[in-house]
């Protein structure tokens, strides 16, 4: 992207269907810069924003054209761009891009209501997540940095399943119900973003078990853009070359199926990209550090913060596997991001490209 320091805002966009782990990755992130989002003291308690000192995360729901209730009669999903106020998404990001205050509006989701707008003032980083942050190109131009979480459709009903069945207590026929209604727009417009993100955590079902499809063990690609100014692709071993390697044995304990990780250059939507990719889990989280050490480019400011992270919120799903690490380095990188922009911007020296 190359719209970087026209104002003091950096913008980085998540892409992901709703259930695919953005709030995830999001705690992720925030907590890489130091501080726990929370929603907004004393506004309206439905808000869907998360404030810390340094990071704003607005959920692009807020846009929604059209309420619960519009949708149904004009029967389209929230999906469908109809949906969605694009005009007004994109000029109330680059006003804050410009450091200007926006009211924004605010779509309840336990009512399906609009409710009123909630005050949201320019944040050092603003992140705006949801279902099409890279959808209309003016607003993809305001980006600094854009992500997209793809999972698998298999990896996607396993972890609805976990969520709708054994926690909500619904059927597995509405499930699949809903996955179907919802495949059709998904396909058309949330799934073609991709082609846009800077960086693409794909999370596919492993390859170490013939046939799997109970989605626990997870095969997890980290796709990265090549040629970014301020975003250099996290390398395994050598820069360029192409490694399968598994860590297992005498440093780093495994038990079935094992792990296995890849790092390789491939094109990706006509784009140069690297891919890191690891397949199957830690069985002990204070071992990554083995496997951390192996890793430059990963933007740390001391030698084992990547395995530090992962410890300290090792309740957060996906921490024994590579969602979880992938989520956490590019949390990493976009701290770096953020520190080569606000450099070049003060005119200090750029340090030398760390770890
Ligand atoms: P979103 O914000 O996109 O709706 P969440 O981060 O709230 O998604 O995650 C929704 C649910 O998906 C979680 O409660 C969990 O069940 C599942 N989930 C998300 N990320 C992972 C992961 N990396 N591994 C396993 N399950 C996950
Ligand atoms: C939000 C979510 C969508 C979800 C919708 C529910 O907009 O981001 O993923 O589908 O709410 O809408 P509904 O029309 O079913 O209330």
């Amino acid at each position: 992207c190359s719209a970087a320091g026209r104002g003091d805002t950096l913008v980085i966009g998540l892409a992901a269907d709703s259930g695919c782990g953005k709030s995830t990755f999001m705690r992720r992130l925030t907590s890489v810069f130091g501080g726990a989002a929370e929603p907004p003291k004393g506004g309206n308690p439905d808000s869907n924003t998360l404030i810390s000192d340094t990071t704003t995360v607005i959920c692009l729901d807020d846009y929604h054209a059209l309420d619960r209730t519009g949708r149904k009669g004009k029967g389209v999903s929230a999906l469908d761009p109809r949906a969605n106020d694009f005009d007004l998404m994109y000029e109330q990001v680059k006003a804050l891009k410009e450091g200007k205050a926006v009211e924004k509006p605010i779509y309840n989701h336990v009512t399906g209501l609009l409710d009123p707008p909630e005050l949201i003032v320019p944040p050092k980083i603003l992140v705006i997540e949801g279902l099409h942050p890279m959808f209309d190109q003016r607003v993809r131009e305001l980006l600094d940095f854009s992500i997209y979480l793809d999972i698998s459709s298999e990896v996607k009903f396993a972890w609805k399943i976990q969520r709708d069945m054994a926690e909500r207590g619904h059927s597995l026929e509405s499930i699949k119900a809903s996955i179907e209604a919802r495949k059709p727009d998904f396909d058309a417009y949330i799934d073609p973003q991709k082609q846009y993100a800077d960086a693409v955590i794909e999370v596919l079902p492993t390859q170490l078990i013939p046939d799997d499809n109970e989605g626990k063990v997870l095969r997890v690609r980290l796709i990265m853009k090549e040629g970014l100014k301020y975003f250099k692709p996290v390398y395994l071993f050598d820069e360029g070359s192409t490694i399968s390697w598994i860590p297992c044995g005498r440093k780093l304990t495994c038990s079935y199926p094992g792990i296995k990780f890849f790092y390789g250059p491939d094109t990706y939507f006509g784009h140069e990209v690297f891919v890191l990719e690891m397949d199957g889990q830690f069985d002990r989280l204070a071992e990554l550090i083995y496997v951390e050490s192996h890793l430059s480019n990963i933007s740390t400011k001391f030698y084992g913060e990547v395995t530090q992270q992962m410890l300290k919120h090792s309740d957060f799903p996906g921490s024994n596997n590579g969602t979880g690490l992938f989520q956490t380095i590019i949390g990493l990188k976009i701290r770096d991001l953020w520190e080569q922009i606000v450099a070049t911007k003060t005119g200090a020296p750029l340090e030398a490209a760390k770890a």
